[in-house]
């Protein structure tokens, strides 16, 4: 029986974030190479977003490519950035019905020529699109992020168009690559792996930690339900006591 029903309509998260891991261990299980874990995993995407965009969860943010992905083998790296290509090409109609947006963070710049355009062309198309964002974290690391941020903030004290007085939270916000995101509330991370991986470290500041065994090729829509599930049982209290904290 689908988790669905139980889901409360009122407590669902804003932003989502998923550590999809475990394709090579799930390859490997099968017999098979790495590469076919992350064939796979494409599934996960898609169901992982349908549900998102059925619970009417305004961002998802995915982790598809680490800064440190570029140090594995070239025979790896090269099949992500083709699933990645064909994914979004086959994606594009979806993503145009169900009124979802596309955007990345990280640095899109180290991507091939071919990836990078084809990221542009599904950006531009959806770009008016409203119910939903997907958010793809490619070649992005949260520290490199950061260190970004610094440099640009650096750059406007410099030029005296922000004076280091008024650097503050919002303004820092303002500045990473999701400056136009809410924070994240539900991190979720597959495998049972229990690290952050330089994930949104700066993002995450309040969020709930959901860990799950299950490998990412075989994460499907049940599984996210449960997460959220299991966030909606959580008691949120931003530093607060649960006295304070409303009930219904
Ligand atoms: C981690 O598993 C997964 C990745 C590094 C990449 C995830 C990519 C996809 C699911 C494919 C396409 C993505 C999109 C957005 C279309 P791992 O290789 O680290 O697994 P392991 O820990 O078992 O070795």
């Amino acid at each position: 029986m689908s988790l669905l029903p139980q889901i409360d309509t009122q407590k669902i998260p804003q932003h989502v974030a998923i550590i999809m891991d475990g394709n090579g261990r799930w390859a490997k299980q099968k017999g098979m190479a790495r590469v076919f874990g992350h064939k796979n995993g494409v599934k996960s995407v898609r169901e992982s977003t349908e549900a998102a965009r059925e619970l009417g969860i305004k961002v998802l943010t995915l982790y598809a490519f680490s800064t440190e992905n570029w140090n594995r083998p070239k025979k790896e790296v090269d099949t992500l950035m083709s699933l990645l290509v064909s994914s979004l090409k086959e994606e594009l109609k979806t993503l145009q019905k169900n009124d979802i947006k596309l955007q990345t963070i990280g640095q899109l710049e180290n991507l091939p020529k071919k990836a990078q355009k084809e990221l542009k062309e599904v950006i531009e198309v959806t770009q008016n699109n409203t119910s939903m964002i997907l958010n793809l974290a490619l070649s992005y690391g949260s520290r490199e992020e950061i260190v970004n941020t610094m440099k640009n903030i650096s750059k406007k004290v410099v030029n005296k168009e922000l004076s280091i007085e008024e650097i503050d939270e919002k303004i820092i916000n303002n500045h990473l690559y999701t400056f136009n995101l809410p924070d994240v509330d539900l991190m979720i991370r597959t495998s049972g792996e229990k690290r952050i991986s330089n994930f949104l470290l700066w993002q995450i500041a309040y969020a709930e930690l959901y860990f799950t065994d299950v490998l990412w090729p075989d994460f499907r829509k049940e599984d996210f339900f449960k997460a959220i599930l299991d966030y909606q049982h959580r008691e949120r209290r931003f530093g607060k006591i649960s006295e304070q904290i409303s009930k219904p």
